[in-house]
């Protein structure tokens, strides 16, 4: 009996935690906003030349003027739309932080090679397949299956 209070008590304890560092967080303004592609280009010229040439670069613009309006489609066809549901120029089409996380915060931390650092500050280092998945899926109305190793193949972009 005693051990089981005490196991609730510190799964209390653990909840109050994470609701209040949640809290901190939120309060001193520290959630992750998308800042989109151009800044990413000015350290990342190699990996932002792949990506340009790639499909995910012209996500919006390969959408006819009414379905650029239809919120239907533009979650998976603009970069941060599920978060803000808002249409930018900035953000148009599936750009480095629809994969690699909304960028404010790391990108002042992630240059310094602070790894730890970086991946509590919101970066995904290494996106895996279920990140993918959240659009290439059958909601997706042009959708005909996901072969990762093939379709990673075509947009690949290493250092
Ligand atoms: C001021 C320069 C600078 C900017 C701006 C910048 N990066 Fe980086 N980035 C770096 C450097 C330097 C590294 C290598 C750090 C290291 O050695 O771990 C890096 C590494 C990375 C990595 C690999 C991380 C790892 O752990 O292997 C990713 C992913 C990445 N950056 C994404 C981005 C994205 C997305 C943006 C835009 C939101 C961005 N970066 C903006 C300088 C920058
Ligand atoms: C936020 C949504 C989103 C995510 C996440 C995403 N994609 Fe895409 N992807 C798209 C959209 C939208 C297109 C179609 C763009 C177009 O053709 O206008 C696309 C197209 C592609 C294409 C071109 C397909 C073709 O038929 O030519 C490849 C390859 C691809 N994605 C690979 C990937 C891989 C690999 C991942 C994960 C590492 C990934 N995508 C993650 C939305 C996404
Ligand atoms: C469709 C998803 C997707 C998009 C868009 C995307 N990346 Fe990546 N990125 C990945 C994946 C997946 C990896 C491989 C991670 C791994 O090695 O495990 C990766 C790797 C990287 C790396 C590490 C390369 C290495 O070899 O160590 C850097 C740096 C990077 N991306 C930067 C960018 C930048 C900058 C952009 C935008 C110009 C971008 N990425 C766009 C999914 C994406
Ligand atoms: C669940 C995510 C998702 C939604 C929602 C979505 N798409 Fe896409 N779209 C994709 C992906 C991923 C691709 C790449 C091909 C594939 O796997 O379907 C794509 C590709 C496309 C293409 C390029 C097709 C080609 O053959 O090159 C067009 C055009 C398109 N979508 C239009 C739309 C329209 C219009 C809507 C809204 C009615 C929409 N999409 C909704 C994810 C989505």
């Amino acid at each position: 009996m005693k051990t089981f209070r005490r196991i609730l008590l510190s799964l209390s304890m653990v909840g109050l935690l994470t609701i209040g560092v949640g809290f901190l967080q939120k309060a001193a303004g520290e959630e992750p906003a998308y800042i989109g592609v151009a800044k990413c280009k000015l350290c990342h010229s190699k990996q932002h030349k792949v990506w340009s040439g790639s499909k995910h670069a012209k996500a919006f613009e390969d959408l006819k003027p009414a379905e650029q309006k239809n919120p239907k489609c533009l979650g998976c066809h603009v970069t941060g739309y599920r978060q803000t549901q808002q249409v930018t120029p900035e953000m148009a089409g599936i750009q480095c932080e629809s994969c690699h996380g909304p960028g404010s915060l790391y990108i002042k931390i992630h240059p310094r090679g602070d790894k730890e650092g970086a991946r509590k500050a919101g970066l995904i280092a290494h996106p895996d397949t279920e990140s993918c998945k959240t659009c290439h899926n059958p909601e997706s109305p042009t959708f005909e299956g996901f072969d990762y190793t093939k379709l990673w193949d075509q947009i690949k972009h290493p250092r």
